[in-house]
């Protein structure tokens, strides 16, 4: 039998806009308990809880202060001990993100070694002494991914320390040995407590070159720097980490986000002596066209030993809203969605997108994330995928909170209300609860993992895997194509077989059950 991890539908729960139980406005860990019955019905097989940990938010939680304590925003140890049991009662997984590449600076290993430079603390951060007179230049040319330099200058004797992110996420020294000790330590503690894996936040990074060069001529942009990402050192870690996973029972994971779009660079990460997964980012660079499509879910499928699907997180604009927006948006959105559900892999499915939530027009003055601030409103941000997510459509908070929300709601969340939705058969929600049950009965029947592409027609994807058959169509009026088989899911009214011709309507997905 397969791990449950190969072909799992994985929820991202961005605990922060899932579900308030004390009304402070911010979704915490009792709320995403309370709404479960939500993910069963819709038909998940793991979420994956964002971090949850000791942090000032500074990155909304991504600032971690304590890698083994729930933030009292978000509730405390035994609350995340009562979500756990009951998600594993009601036959869900549950994965929690890890961020190794950097701390918060009121990490206490940060604090010390800030505020005292002779401390030994400071060498698991990476400190330097600046350029020029008085050392007031940084030490080098990197930028940071969220805007400005890579490096602040605070500490007490003038020297200057390195965050890729923002200043309040100090970059961790990987190569002192103190720092692989403790993050294991921190895996062995939530691995104790019984879940099921790890997100690895910036998998991709961690070592960074000793030598701190500057960045070569002509490289600028900060996702370019070939001096801190994916380097080699990462994946011989990744093979230690690996072995204390494997060390527990019960089918544990880690699912890398590695940042890279070179699809054969992020393959190096996942092997069975490595991560199980890593993200395939570029299935959410593609744009709404039959040939990009294709060409990711080929090489996605040729490169990564165990692939993954995602179209939405909560870092880019929410996929309904880069498909065109609206009722197009919505239609083009469950279409993609429905031809990768199809596929061998892991589907990660981002809260809201059941929804068929748009990206948020946060108004300005209540923008919160780092990147906004940080480039001087230059660029967005991304709370616009961030925003709250509506249960009830006439309840105050939208049933989210009985406060004030920390983000406002997107303008058309209240008709997009779960409650809403439910009662409603041609709804998103409705959309993706049948398509996870169709699903869940073709793995029953073992599809087995070989695809062969059908040549269908420049705007179609079609995809044969076993006895399933899901024809993406991408064109502006329907196709009829000479396909046999059961009709048994469609993302758009129209859909049909009739006499060894499907009619696949205009920006929509089928499915049949062949032979
Ligand atoms: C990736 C996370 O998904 C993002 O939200 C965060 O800001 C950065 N890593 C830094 O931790």
């Amino acid at each position: 039998m397969q791990t449950w991890w190969r072909d799992a539908v994985v929820y991202e729960v961005y605990v922060r806009s899932f579900a308030d139980s004390d009304g402070d406005g911010v979704g915490d860990l009792d709320g995403v308990r309370a709404r479960l019955p939500h993910l069963v019905d819709l038909g998940v097989d793991a979420i994956w809880l964002t971090p949850f940990y000791r942090s000032p938010m500074a990155d909304h939680g991504y600032d971690v202060a304590d890698h083994t304590d729930v933030d009292p925003l978000f509730g405390d140890l035994a609350a995340f001990d009562r979500l756990l049991a009951d998600a594993h009662a009601s036959g869900i997984r549950v994965i929690v993100d890890v961020v190794p590449n950097h701390t918060s600076v009121a990490h206490p290993w940060f604090v010390e070694a800030l505020g005292d430079p002779a401390s030994p603390l400071r060498d698991r951060f990476v400190f330097r002494d600046g350029q020029g007179p008085g050392g007031t230049e940084p030490p080098n040319n990197w930028s940071s991914v969220f805007g400005g330099r890579a490096w602040t200058r605070e500490s007490p004797d003038g020297q200057w320390y390195l965050h890729l992110f923002d200043s309040s996420q100090p970059d961790l020294d990987w190569h002192h040995p103190a720092v692989p000790e403790e993050m294991h330590r921190v895996l062995r503690f939530w691995l104790d407590r019984g879940v099921d894996g790890f997100r690895i936040d910036v998998a991709h990074s961690l070592f960074k070159n000793p030598d701190l060069s500057d960045i070569p001529a002509g490289t600028t942009n900060s996702i370019d720097n070939p001096h801190v990402w994916d380097r080699d050192e990462v994946l011989a870690l990744y093979e230690q980490w690996r072995e204390v996973v494997d060390g527990y029972d019960g089918d544990r994971m880690m699912v890398g986000e590695v940042f890279l779009f070179d699809i054969e660079r992020v393959a190096r990460y996942v092997s069975d002596r490595r991560l199980h997964q890593a993200f395939n980012f570029l299935v959410m660079l593609a744009p709404w066209d039959a040939g990009a499509l294709r060409e990711v879910v080929e090489s996605g499928l040729k490169h990564l030993v165990a692939p993954t699907w995602v179209l939405s997180n909560h870092d880019l604009p929410r996929h309904v809203t880069r498909f065109g927006g609206g009722d197009l948006g919505r239609r083009r959105g469950l279409a993609v969605t429905a031809l990768l559900l199809a596929l061998p892999g892991s589907t990660y499915l981002y809260q809201g997108e059941e929804l068929g939530l748009e990206e948020a027009d946060v108004p300005k003055h209540l923008r919160q994330d780092p990147i906004w601030v940080r480039t001087g409103g230059t660029l967005p941000g991304r709370d616009g995928c961030r925003t709250p997510i509506p249960w009830q459509a006439e309840a105050p908070g939208l049933g989210f909170t009985s406060g004030e929300p920390w983000l406002p709601f997107g303008a058309d969340a209240a008709d997009r209300a779960v409650d809403l939705q439910r009662q409603d058969p041609a709804s998103v929600l409705n959309a993706y609860r049948r398509l996870l049950a169709t699903r869940a009965a073709v793995l029953r029947e073992n599809p087995g993992d070989d695809v062969t592409f059908l040549e269908l027609g420049d705007q179609v994807v079609g995809v044969q895997r076993g006895p399933l058959v899901a024809v993406l169509n991408t064109a502006d009026a329907a196709v009829e194509l000479a396909l046999a088989g059961e009709l048994i899911a469609a993302t758009a009214d129209g859909a049909g077989v009739s006499g060894g011709v499907v009619t696949v309507p205009e920006a929509s997905t089928v499915w049949l059950r062949t032979g």
